[in-house]
C-alpha cells in the first residue's frame, strides 16, 4: 500500500493464503482508493475481488486482469496495456515487465507489467514481478523515480544483484525490497542484501510485514 496526496494505492493484494501475513494484517479491515495489479498470478490477486468489492477501489490493470475481476463482480475497473495513462491523481505508465501472466483460473491474464507514477508527492516506479530487462533503461526517460519499488528474491525475479543494476539502469538510489521470504524458493539474508546496496552507494528498504515507512 501507497498513500500519497490522500490516496491509497494498494498494490497486488496477497493476503489470503499468506503466511507472513497471519495475524498482522487483516485483509477484511483494508481500504483503498485504487488496486493496481501487475499481473494475474494468484500471490498477487488471492485478495482482488474480495477488497474491490467490498471498497469500490478502482481496479487498474491489464485488460485481460480487469476482465477477470468483472467476471468475478468488480464494477470500478480501468483496463490498460503498456503506455502512458491520465488519471484523477495524475499520469501512469503500465510498463513491460519480463514474467508471466495466467490468472487463477488458468485464463489468459495479459502482459504482466509495472507502473510508474509520475505525478505523486514522490515520483515511484513498481515493477511488478520482473526479471532484470533493457526495458528499465526507459524508466529515467519517463521520469525519474524518487523511489522503486523491485522484486529481489530471485528464482522467479530479480535477485539482489539484479535490482542493483535495475537500480542503475532506472537511476534510481533508494529501493524498497519485495517478493522475498515468502516461500522457500524466494528466501534472502536481509543483512547481507542490504549491505551489497550500501556498498553500491544506494539504499535497500526491506520493510517488515505490516510496517509502515515514511518516505
Ligand atoms: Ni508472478
Amino acid at each position: 500500500m501507497v498513500e500519497t496526496g490522500g490516496k491509497k494505492f494498494l498494490f497486488d493484494p496477497f493476503i489470503s493464503g499468506n503466511e507472513l501475513t497471519k495475524g498482522i494484517v487483516d485483509a477484511s479491515t483494508i481500504t483503498a482508493d485504487y488496486i493496481m495489479v501487475s499481473h494475474g498470478h494468484v500471490d498477487h490477486v488471492a485478495d482482488l475481488v474480495d477488497i474491490a468489492k467490498r471498497t469500490g477501489a478502482k481496479v487498474i490493470s491489464s485488460w485481460e486482469v480487469v476482465a477477470w475481476a468483472q467476471k468475478n463482480g468488480v464494477e470500478n475497473v480501468h483496463p490498460m496495456n503498456f503506455g502512458p495513462a491520465r488519471f484523477e491523481f495524475g499520469k501512469v505508465h503500465y510498463t513491460p515487465a519480463q514474467h508471466s501472466s495466467s490468472m487463477p483460473d488458468g485464463s489468459y491474464g495479459g502482459n504482466p507489467g509495472g507502473f510508474l507514477f509520475h505525478d505523486t508527492e514522490k515520483k515511484f516506479y513498481y515493477s511488478g514481478d520482473t526479471a532484470l530487462t533493457k526495458d528499465m533503461e526507459l524508466i529515467p526517460l519517463y521520469a525519474v523515480p524518487d523511489v522503486a519499488i523491485l522484486p529481489v528474491g530471485g528464482n522467479f525475479t530479480m535477485d539482489v544483484d539484479d535490482a542493483l543494476i535495475a537500480a542503475d539502469m532506472i537511476r534510481c538510489k533508494k529501493v524498497i525490497g519485495v517478493h522475498f521470504d515468502t516461500f522457500g524458493y524466494i528466501m534472502i539474508d536481509h543483512e547481507k542484501a542490504k549491505e551489497a546496496f550500501r556498498n553500491a552507494g544506494k539504499e535497500l528498504i526491506l520493510p517488515a510485514i505490516g510496517e509502515s515507512i515514511e518516505l
